[in-house]
């Protein structure tokens, strides 16, 4: 229908805003796609020290995602709108995030932005998924050795807990697994350089 279309669109654009380039103009900070890693995101933001401008990067991009998924949600609910809709919607803001046309494309990873999907579409989902998450970086203290394994245990979770927890939705399963896959291409240079013992880690030295 024109109104999911309309929604997936909307969905795109506010994932296309980069919390951690506009929360770095606003602090007057140095624009993370110079630094570090070079990428737009909460943990790349920490990097320059600043644990403020990371956290609110990391609330910022989180929140787009919860957003548009509510929405789509709410709207679903409201219009009987298709299982599907919400899907395209969580993948939309999450591609916004990653290929955001506001940046010529060159986005982010999408770690925060799939949590806040997770986050809206069920918050166990969510919580199962940052405890994964949170573990890993107790341990290893890195950032993107803990959202691999988050990204390949979130569609497990959501499967294992389906028809269970809460209702499986085919469409939904597929929109995490699609969200995970891109999430674990995007970590490619990270996953070099955890091979060779490069990666930074989360509270250590310069990058
Ligand atoms: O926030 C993305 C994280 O998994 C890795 O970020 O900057 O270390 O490549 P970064």
């Amino acid at each position: 229908s024109l109104t999911a279309l309309a929604l997936v669109l909307l969905s795109y654009l506010l994932g296309s805003v980069s919390f951690a380039v506009v929360v770095s103009r606003i602090m007057g900070l140095q624009d993370p796609r110079t630094f570090g890693s070079k990428n737009p995101g909460a943990t790349n933001v920490l990097r320059t020290g600043n644990k403020t401008a990371a956290a609110l990067t990391l609330l910022g991009d989180a929140v787009k995602g919860w957003l548009a998924v509510f929405v789509a949600a709410y709207a679903a609910r409201q219009l009987d709108l298709p299982a599907v809709a919400v899907a395209a919607c969580a993948v939309a803001v999450f591609l916004g995030h990653v290929f955001p046309v506001f940046l010529k494309f060159k986005g982010g990873k999408g770690v925060a932005t799939a949590l806040g999907v997770l986050l809206a579409l069920n918050p166990w989902l969510a919580l199962a998924t940052v405890g994964t998450w949170l573990i890993v970086v107790y341990v290893t203290r890195y950032s993107s050795l803990a959202s691999i394994i988050a990204a390949i245990f979130a569609p497990l979770y959501y499967l294992l807990g389906g028809n269970v927890a809460w209702e499986l939705e085919p469409p939904i399963a597929l929109a995490i697994v699609i969200i995970s896959v891109v999430l674990l291409f995007r970590h490619g240079a990270n996953i070099s350089r955890l091979i060779t013992g490069k990666e930074s880690r989360i509270g250590g030295r310069k990058p």
